[in-house]
């Protein structure tokens, strides 16, 4: 038996030996191509030098990570089919052609692995005489079959490097095949089994379909390092392999093969893991979006597999250990991300599982029904409702014998996307645009707190204006500005606006947001202004250094919690305020108060250490290279910052090991001696394996020892009394004054949702619109509200709107007071409005409605809800 790593390592250390520089697995996102999906072959890190946009290199080798979906409903089924793979290949870049690589290509297979010659065949392209010949001059005439450019001829994609190819066949047996006498390498069927591929590369194929003679002339061989090791061994399939064996028992552990199909179900699913697996350790988390839909998709394919063998529980995530402990002496950056990709899994398991069996359930149901055919509506439902990817949902239906009506889905999905989204996008890109057509701002704010800068732009409700009035309230944007736009979870600046001359102020900023590189800085003013005035731009200093401790505090934090909890801990979001923080991050359990000391004392020692925070603006493959800690999710630019805490770090290289490194555009402190000290105040949980911290440093932590002081001096005086009737009426007080607190926290916490809230208050013909936006609250919070501010504006023309935001879900409360109400004005049209743009649902009566649902919309803003009510 010669182990797939064996067969690895004889492979590169062949053509090794033939001057081939040995390289490492690309990742699975292509990193010289990111437009590509996944990273489909070997030769794809090389795309540049194929097409002589980067030369020195002559030959390479590489043992390169796959994904290819577009056979997925194959996997399982056969014996070859695979989603993510290894392909072996050499590389010539303009170095040696086609009689190297077919004689290379031939020993290496014949004398170094040894298969058996007389079950080889070779195909070549049927124009392709130069291979012809040379291969001929190898093996006899009668096993060199010319094929068509179906089969031979090699394309990247619809443009990019390809050519004619040779492929080398291995005969499996007739047992494999399909028995008829016509069959032979060119048979469909499974006998002749593809195990190398040789492509001479030799052209750039145009957009137009033209191919262009490249320059130099390449080689690019790819074969399969699962089908290598099946025909080494003499098994029947990959999946008998030692990549894949220990997977299957693995699985077997918690699944009996109850059914005909176990073997094709367990295959498959033993496929999928280990591409969830790869997947997800590199950063592309399931997700709707491009590539993590594709995994999405993969992992969902399995759940159906594992419910069809009677499991019923999230088992995949169970898998990946023994995946990685397979696959680690080859890539070992896996055990790095094993615990965070069995959490990533389970969560996407459990998410799945919640709809699996509704949706099958309907099908069974539609499928008793159906004469054959189903309506395209009910297939959007699953799709939507259930979340069952569509290629799934063929599958099942195929496997019924079922079909439906494409368009009739394709409508369905149309109309659904229009409620969402259509209209609604019309608005959206109306604001963004109008902040887009100004120039970038330039930001200061890195180094300064106050600037003289010249006003660009002035927008009003959506409208740009030459000048503002006094008592306004408008968006600015300037040329340059210190104030920091809300971005990176770290909340916008406030401050003033003053007049160059005699420091008079015009305005107070309010907050400032950042929309694509333009910082808009929403403005009560005191003054009018106009385009082109220059004025001078002043953050408020106390509020800001609040919130660059707390930021410098998160990164303490994020690498505190690595240190106590494990690697697996990674950021899930976090919001830098300037008076307190939270940190989300993945943990699968609830920390103990041991823990949760721990990593106070290793957050406040830090601080104590006074340790250098510096920036360092790099390229993100050196930042990668030091090992600083990027987000999961984010895209970064090729050009990075890194906030560098403690440590030295000389010409890109680590002179002495930093306390953390974190790619991050916030403002921080130059010093961590300045957060002061760091104070836990919270620890709990927000999602499936997602825990959320919430933190305070500096004054606030001085005002909070100040009030537990207090409370343990009282507390301490009346225990040292020994006089009972003195203590009885003191215990009594502090009852009530418990009680009191109780109420004050109460208050507090209210005090605290209305300072996230916003609101809005516009006239648009005679009717006064009091939008307001409330996050994190409940609909029974916005009636209470509603009916207050009903009864305090009854006889005023007041249509009002309260709305709040809660994870991925929005409630809204609309009222019409009673003079509107008189007036003639109902909620009707509005929940019309609202029902449409939003993709929700309201109801309810002529001056009051309610309801909610998914908040399809990103960034919703109280402008937009304005827009939406008066279009
Ligand atoms: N690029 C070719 C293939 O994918 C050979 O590596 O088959």
């Amino acid at each position: 038996m010669t182990n797939s790593h064996q067969i690895r390592e004889i492979f590169l250390k062949y053509f090794e030996s033939l001057d081939h520089i040995v390289f490492k697995s690309d990742s699975l996102i292509p990193s010289a191509d990111p437009s590509l999906l996944f990273t489909t072959a070997g030769m794809v890190q090389f795309k540049d030098y194929f097409l002589g946009k980067k030369t020195g290199l002559k030959r390479a080798c590489s043992v390169q990570k796959c994904l290819r979906t577009s056979d997925i409903e194959k996997v399982g089924h056969t014996f070859r089919h695979l989603t993510f793979f290894e392909m072996l290949g050499n590389f010539s870049f303009g170095d040696y052609f086609k009689k190297e690589a077919i004689e290379w290509a031939w020993k290496f297979i014949t004398d170094v692995i040894q298969l058996d010659r007389s079950r080889i065949y070779i195909t070549v392209y049927k124009h392709d005489e130069e291979a012809y010949e040379i291969w001929s001059k190898i093996v006899s005439k009668e096993r060199i079959y010319k094929l068509s450019e179906e089969t031979n001829f090699w394309k990247m994609g619809n443009t990019g490097p390809c050519g004619p190819c040779s492929e080398i066949i291995y005969d499996l047996g007739e047992n494999f095949g399909c028995k008829r006498p016509s069959c032979g390498p060119d048979c469909e069927c499974n006998r002749f089994l593809e195990v190398w591929n040789l492509v001479f590369t030799q052209f750039d194929l145009q957009p137009d379909g033209k191919l262009i003679p490249l320059k130099q002339k390449n080689i690019d061989t790819g074969m399969g390092l699962e089908r290598l090791c099946m025909v080494v061994n003499n098994l029947n399939s990959v999946f008998e392999t030692d990549l894949f064996f220990p997977i299957r028992q693995e699985l077997l552990k918690y699944i009996s093969p109850s059914t005909l199909d176990s073997t094709t179900y367990i295959n498959a699913i033993s496929d999928h893991i280990r591409a969830a697996t790869f997947a997800i350790s590199e950063g592309i988390l399931p997700s709707n979006e491009a590539r993590g839909y594709v995994i999405r998709k993969i992992i969902r394919r399995a759940l159906r597999y594992v419910k069809l063998l009677n499991y019923n529980q999230p088992i995949l995530y169970k898998i990946v250990p023994k995946v990685v402990e397979i696959m680690k002496t080859s890539y070992p950056e896996l055990e790095l991300h094993r615990e965070k990709v069995a959490l990533i899994i389970k969560s996407e398991e459990e998410k799945f599982l919640e709809t699996l069996d509704s949706g099958l359930n309907l099908i069974e149901e539609v499928v008793k029904e159906s004469k054959g055919k189903i309506s395209g509506e009910i297939i959007f439902k699953l799709y939507d409702t259930y979340g069952f990817p569509k290629e799934l949902i063929d599958e099942i239906l195929k496997e019924k014998n079922i079909s439906y009506d494409e368009e009739e889905f394709l409508e369905a999905q149309k109309k659904a996307k229009e409620i969402a989204k259509a209209s609604w996008k019309g608005i959206k890109a109306i604001s963004k645009d109008i902040y887009t057509s100004f120039p970038s701002t330039i930001f200061l704010g890195y180094s300064q707190l106050s600037a003289t800068a010249r006003i660009l732009g002035i927008i009003k409700e959506n409208q740009k204006l030459n000048k503002a009035l006094k008592t306004d309230l408008v968006e600015i944007i300037f040329d340059k500005t210190p104030f920091y736009g809300e971005s990176g979870g770290q909340i916008g600046d406030s401050g003033v606006i003053e007049s160059v001359e005699d420091k008079k102020v015009i305005g107070e900023i309010k907050d400032t947001k950042k929309v694509e590189n333009r910082i808009i800085h929403i403005t009560k003013l005191y003054e009018n202004i106009e385009i082109n005035n220059e004025v001078v731009l002043k953050v408020d200093i106390e509020r800001r250094k609040n919130i660059m401790r707390h930021h410098t505090a998160t990164h303490l934090l994020h690498r505190a919690l690595k240190e106590v909890l494990g690697s697996h801990v990674a950021q899930a979001g976090s919001l830098v305020a300037d008076d307190y923080f939270r940190f989300d991050f993945i943990h699968w359990k609830a920390l103990t108060e041991d823990e949760i000391l721990q990593v106070e004392k290793i957050v406040n020692q830090k601080i104590l250490e006074c340790l250098p925070v510096s920036i360092i603006e790099t390229d993100l493959e050196i930042a990668k290279k030091l090992g600083a800690v990027a987000l999961f999710e984010e895209k970064y630019e090729k050009k990075v910052r890194m906030v560098v805490i403690g440590g030295r770090i000389e010409n890109e290289e680590i002179i002495e090991q930093p306390f953390s490194i974190e790619l991050c555009g916030g403002t921080h402190c130059y010093n961590t001696g300045e957060i002061g000290i760091f104070k836990i105040l919270s620890e709990s949980s927000v999602g499936t394996n997602l825990r959320r911290i919430e933190a305070i440093c500096g004054k606030k932590v001085y005002q909070y020892i100040n009030y537990i002081t207090q409370k343990l001096t009282e507390i301490s005086e009346l225990l040292s009394t020994k006089n009972y009737e003195e203590i009885l009426p003191k215990i009594e007080k502090i009852i009530q004054q418990n009680k009191q607190l109780q109420k004050e926290i109460e208050n507090l916490k209210l005090g605290l949702i209305f300072q996230k809230a916003q609101e809005l208050l516009e006239e648009k013909n005679g009717i006064k619109f009091y939008i307001k936006h409330i996050p994190d609250t409940d609909i029974k919070f916005l009636r209470t509200l509603s009916d207050e501010l009903t009864k305090k504006y009854r006889n005023e023309s007041y249509l009002i709107l309260l709305y709040s935001t809660k994870d991925e879900k929005i409630s809204v409360v609309l009222r019409i007071t009673e003079k509107l109400l008189k007036e003639g004005i109902t909620t009707k049209k509005f929940i019309e409005k609202i029902n449409f743009n939003l993709g929700i649902k309201l109801g309810g009566r002529d001056d009051f409605a309610q309801g909610g649902g998914t908040l399809k919309i990103k960034d919703l803003s109280l402008i937009d809800i304005f827009q939406i009510l008066i279009k």
